[in-house]
């Protein structure tokens, strides 16, 4: 069974299928959504906030991305594995653009990478693209630039900021990007940008019409804590299974009620 590849993206949208993507950080937690059969898993930056404890994505560095990478590759047989050049990984330029890009897919293993920003990063996206390293672009919200965004608010409102975002997707897909990550704009102009585009929209908080939905893995399973943003649906409460499964067990030692007598060795 050969993993997923940018082609089969392709090919789905020219057939109208849409496919869910999420993020992973370990090998574990992979292995169950590649059985799940979730075709594209995300070595999202998002592991600052979401795995290594950073109150952002902007601290997240190359050796963590490359460690993080190599495992859910490890954990996977078919999922495309796709990961993200982390804050200053690629705004130097082109070349180190693509020696960091390089690292992930030898080193890690990974299928594709992904970088922030439309006119800004196209020098990076066509020289990975011409390397041979397929790149997922990602406009609208950019986590990376959150100091200069001043917070997580929605992009691409009024016509200026729509017709910018619109001209940077295809700027994008010109240079080569094989899909395009649309955060947090609204659902219209995500819907435009989806049926400009022959490449495939992966929509996050961008409505129903993109080509593809992304999710933080730890969002959707409800392992986050505190409140989430409104475009996140949560499929589990796994923050109240795993407490109440410490709980318990601790109850257990303290109560002797275990180690029980099956699981003892004489
Ligand atoms: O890092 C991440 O998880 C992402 C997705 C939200 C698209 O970039
Ligand atoms: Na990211």
């Amino acid at each position: 069974q050969r993993r997923i590849t940018v082609r089969d993206l392709a090919a789905a949208k020219e057939r109208g299928e849409k496919w869910p993507m999420l993020t992973a950080y370990d090998a574990m937690t992979a292995s169950v959504f590649d059985e799940a059969g979730i075709p594209v898993l995300l070595v999202g930056d998002s592991a600052g906030n979401c795995h290594l404890g950073y109150e952002t994505t902007v601290p997240v560095t190359m050796d963590e991305m490359a460690v993080l990478s190599a495992a859910v590759v490890r954990g996977t047989r078919r999922a495309l594995v796709v990961a993200d050049l982390p804050f200053g990984a690629y705004q130097e330029g082109p070349a180190q653009a693509l020696r960091n890009a390089t690292r992930l897919v030898k080193e890690a293993g990974v299928g594709a990478v992904k970088l922030e920003g439309g006119e800004r990063s196209l020098p990076q996206t066509e020289l990975l693209v011409q390397a041979g390293v397929p790149v997922m672009a990602h406009l609208g919200l950019t986590p990376q630039s959150v100091n200069a965004l001043g917070g997580y608010y929605v992009q691409g409102r009024g016509d200026e900021a729509a017709h910018r975002l619109l001209h940077d997707a295809k700027a994008a897909q010109d240079a080569g990007a094989f899909a395009v990550v649309l955060e947090m704009v609204p659902a219209e102009l995500a819907a435009e940008v989806t049926r400009s585009l022959h490449i495939p929209t992966v929509g996050i908080g961008a409505g129903a019409e993109c080509d593809a939905q992304v999710l933080v893995w730890t969002d959707m399973a409800g392992l986050t804590s505190g409140r989430l943003p409104r475009f996140v649906k949560r499929y589990a409460e796994l923050r109240e299974a795993l407490g109440g499964a410490a709980k318990e067990f601790a109850q257990d030692v303290v109560g002797g009620a275990f180690p029980a007598e099956e699981h003892s060795f004489h």
